[in-house]
């Protein structure tokens, strides 16, 4: 939620500054703003809406001079969107200007002793609190006042903080939220994301809890909370700027449907030598996944839905009992954990709050965690003990797609990786799955190919009021994803169903016209789901099968969408495809803001 990001150099600080935010704005566009120094005063500027009106505020940030400066995309937590409420705060005397991403959890204490102090809050949000911190901290060290600032709040953050005795330079600190410093020749940055300043430089600091960054022009230092230097190592980012960008697409969304099969061999290629799964990035011995006694897999909206794949996959190749939670039920549910578990951690963004909170309770259980992630450096990926990056690229759409997909891809690797080492699987079976992996980016390719049918069927059915999915097994899971997708970009009612629970209860909703979503895809289970689809058709429900091309749907579905063959455990990676294309044409045909649904932001680091 939020992103943050600063500049020092000797450019105009406001344009870059709002150029950078426009790439962060999937963390959060209900409002933004900017603060620069100006002839020792900082200047702050700020709109409610989207960064465009900002810009537009702001002449695209020319009117604001300065070559210091820090900006901020929110996503309201503490406040409503409002001018007021938007970031940067500042402190009473404007000596201080602070942008921040995460909570202050105890920012009720510390704002009441800061009026009791004589302090003025003109906001409603958390952040506040740290600006007047910051002055009442201050004794004309900027450093120990940070020291200080970060002793008395509690919670998650990431911030930039401007101070006017400081005008060559500023300052940051993260908590459990991301941050990263980007190194430019003679020009420094700060952003919550690499995307932000991928214009500018590759070379970037990925700050850990509780550094703090001095920035000026020419140098970067980092420190530790008892101001001790930090000797940083350089990473280099080797993304493709245009990886960020839309390049000709209408939205990101759809731009990373497309990017699947390049994603997915991203994936799978480096981690394939000679025909077997090499996993360096994991330490998990042979006699490791011997002795696991339960598997759980923990996670969020999307991510939680792979779970659900690797529930059925894991548990049928590895023979090893697998348990999906949902994270911000894990934390607060008193998990039977234990040593000899494995907890699979799943995050795109690697700082979902809640699946960050739920692998430190593995952990205290004393589990070990292996997380899947896509971005690099990240709060989870840190915390895990080992780590299976998905290497997606960048994902800006709010809706993911691609980072689904790889991380399934992940789960394939790793089950048939597991079920080697535990011999549950024959040699012959190892090989045939590679062989099968090996043409997933092909055959995912070829599923993308049916476009003009999907959008067709969007234009029929956009004006649903409801829309229901259901699947049994791989399908069901599907089914969840496919529900989701619609429902978030859409804001169609949507729900999904395992085929054969439908009728405890939920088939009173089926009408005359309902339309209904039937995934078949799995040989063994393609009779039950068509017995499913005659319970729905009997009342009324209009049913829209996908199945593979084996089958036919015939006289038992209305429209059929028809995926290629495949090995059965890959299935999810080829059903997810339309589905995904369903949701963006109907969301397009509505109109909808596809890219930055209404209410969500790309990561949750809020409970
Ligand atoms: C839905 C979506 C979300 C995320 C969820 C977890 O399209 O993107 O449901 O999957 O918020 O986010 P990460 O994977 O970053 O932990």
């Amino acid at each position: 939620m939020c992103g943050i990001v600063g500049y020092i150099g000797s450019e105009q600080a406001a344009p870059i500054l709002l150029e950078g935010l426009e790439k962060l704005e999937y963390r959060g566009y209900d409002s933004a703003g900017i603060a620069v120094i100006n002839n020792g005063e900082i200047n702050a500027r700020k709109a409610k809406g989207r960064l465009s009106v900002l810009k537009e505020k702001t002449n695209s940030g020319k009117d604001v001079p300065g070559v210091t400066g820090i900006g901020h995309t929110r996503w309201a937590t503490h406040g409503e969107p409002s001018d007021v409420n938007s970031h940067p705060h500042l402190s009473n005397s404007g000596r201080f200007a602070v942008v921040h991403n995460g909570i202050i959890e105890n920012y009720m204490a510390l704002k009441n002793r800061l009026i009791s102090k004589g302090f003025e809050f003109t906001s409603e949000t958390d952040t506040e609190v740290i600006a007047h911190l910051f002055e009442y901290y201050y004794k004309g060290d900027i450093m120990d006042a940070m020291i200080k600032v970060i002793d008395r709040v509690e919670g998650s953050y990431a911030l930039g903080v401007l101070c006017s005795d400081y005008p060559d330079s500023f300052i940051a600190v993260r908590k459990a939220s991301p941050l990263i410093v980007g190194l430019g020749s003679g020009e420094n940055f700060i952003a919550s994301d690499v995307t932000a300043i991928l214009k500018h430089t590759r070379d970037i600091y990925y700050i850990e809890d509780n550094e703090i960054v001095v920035l000026t022009k020419d140098d970067v230092k980092v420190y530790n909370i008892d101001k001790e230097e930090v000797e940083k190592e350089v990473s280099t980012v080797d993304w493709d700027v245009s990886a960020a960008e839309k390049g000709g697409y209408e939205h990101f969304m759809i731009k990373e449907i497309e990017e699947q099969p390049k994603a997915i061999r991203a994936t799978i290629s480096p981690r394939l030598k000679d025909g077997r799964i090499v996993l360096d990035d994991v330490s998990l011995t042979k006699d490791d996944i011997k002795g696991l006694r339960k598997i759980f897999i923990v996670a969020c909206g999307s991510a939680y839905h792979v779970g659900v794949v690797g529930k059925y996959i894991i548990e049928k190749m590895c023979r090893i009992p697998v348990e999906t939670v949902i994270a911000s039920e894990f934390r607060y549910c008193d998990p039977i954990v234990t040593k000899d578990d494995l907890v699979i951690v799943i995050s795109q963004s690697g700082e979902t709050a809640d699946s960050l909170e739920a692998l430190k309770v593995a952990k205290d259980h004393g589990a070990r965690v292996l997380s899947i992630v896509n971005v690099v450096g990240s709060a989870i990926a840190n915390a895990s003990d080992d780590v299976i990056y998905t290497w997606a690229g960048p994902e800006i759409a709010v809706a993911t797609t691609k980072a689904y997909s790889t991380q399934l891809t992940v789960m394939y690797m790793l089950s048939i990786y597991m079920a080697d080492k535990l011999s549950t699987i024959t040699s012959g079976q190892y090989k045939q799955y590679i062989d099968d992996l090996e043409k997933l980016p092909e055959l995912v390719a070829e599923t993308l190919k049916n476009k003009d049918q999907i959008a067709y069927l969007a234009s029929k059915f956009y004006n649903c009021h409801s829309i229901f999915f259901i699947g049994r097994n791989l399908d069901y899971a599907v089914s969840l994803e496919g529900s989701l997708k619609l429902k978030e970009i859409s804001y169609i009612h949507s729900e999904a169903y395992a085929a054969g629970e439908l009728k405890h209860g939920t088939i009173s909703l089926i009408e005359d016209g309902t339309l209904v979503i039937a995934l078949a895809t799995g040989k063994e289970l393609f009779d039950k789901t068509v017995s499913n689809i005659k319970e729905v058709t009997t009342r009324g429900a209009v049913v829209l099968g996908l199945t593979t091309e084996e089958h036919s749907m015939t006289g038992i579905a209305d429209y059929t969408i028809t995926i290629p063959a495949a090995n059965p455990m890959f299935l999810p990676s080829l059903s997810v495809i339309p589905l995904q294309l369903f949701g963006y044409y109907v969301a397009a045909q509505k109109g909808c803001d596809i890219d930055k649904p209404r209410n969500l932001a790309k990561s949750v680091t809020v409970e």
